[in-house]
């Protein structure tokens, strides 16, 4: 698949690395065309780097801070009809607290911002020095995907697969909200592992 990957910090790294390695095509969408050529490099493949503005690919990874979600739904154009897969884990790490309302979600405020866009969810409760590894411990790390769009999320689910990851379909948009508490879990306990940031979760069976 060709992908378009908006930002050019770890987990744009990360995802690169990943999907580029599972034969995808990256096309990274740098604020900073230094930085992002740099990480073209980094992740090979014939990885592109292109400026702010419109996705060329069918599948986006936005690749940024929750705080700037409004802004590239502002700078960027004709997300219309695309995949838009929300990785953010949207926390006040002032408060160690979810920003989002109870009751709703991230991801849902994207949806929201990219009204006709089919927004998945994927990547938040994996760190992007797992992604950058491919694993942990050996281990390949779960991915949990949820989305409204049930061709969206076969498509999501079908690109993790492919890229060295297990994708797990974990339901509906609705269920983003308990993803992104994961992800703020999972951090939090950082410490408490001491696992500095080469933990992963998996579902065993
Ligand atoms: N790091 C993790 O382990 C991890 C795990 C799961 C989920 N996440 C989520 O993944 C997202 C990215 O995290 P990260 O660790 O990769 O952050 P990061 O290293 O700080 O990278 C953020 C990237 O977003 C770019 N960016 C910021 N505003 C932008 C805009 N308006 N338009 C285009 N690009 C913009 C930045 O560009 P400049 O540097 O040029 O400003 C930078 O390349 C966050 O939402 C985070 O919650 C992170």
């Amino acid at each position: 698949m060709n992908v378009s990957i908006i930002g050019t910090g770890n987990m744009a790294k990360g995802i690169g690395l990943r999907l580029a390695g599972g034969g995808h095509q990256v096309q990274l969408h740098a604020k900073d065309q230094a930085k992002g050529q740099a990480l073209a490099s980094e992740i090979g493949h014939d990885t592109s780097v292109v400026a702010v503005g419109t996705p060329t690919h069918d599948v986006v990874v936005l690749a940024i801070p929750y705080s700037q979600m409004q802004s590239v739904a502002d700078s960027y154009q004709a997300f219309a009809g695309k995949i838009v897969i929300d990785i953010t884990n949207p926390v006040d790490f002032d408060t160690l607290r979810l920003i989002p309302a109870p009751g709703t979600s991230g991801a849902e405020t994207v949806a929201a911002l990219l009204p006709e866009a089919n927004v998945v969810k994927a990547f938040n409760t994996v760190f992007s020095s797992v992604l950058a590894a491919g694993q942990v411990s050996g281990q390949v790390p779960d991915v949990f995907v949820v989305s409204d769009g049930a061709d969206a999320k076969s498509t999501v689910v079908t690109l993790i697969n492919s890229s060295g990851l297990r994708a797990i379909d974990a339901g509906s948009l609705a269920h983003a909200r308990h993803l992104e508490g994961m992800g703020l879990i999972h951090m939090s306990i950082q410490a408490t592992l001491g696992t500095n940031w080469q933990s992963a979760v998996q579902i065993v069976s």
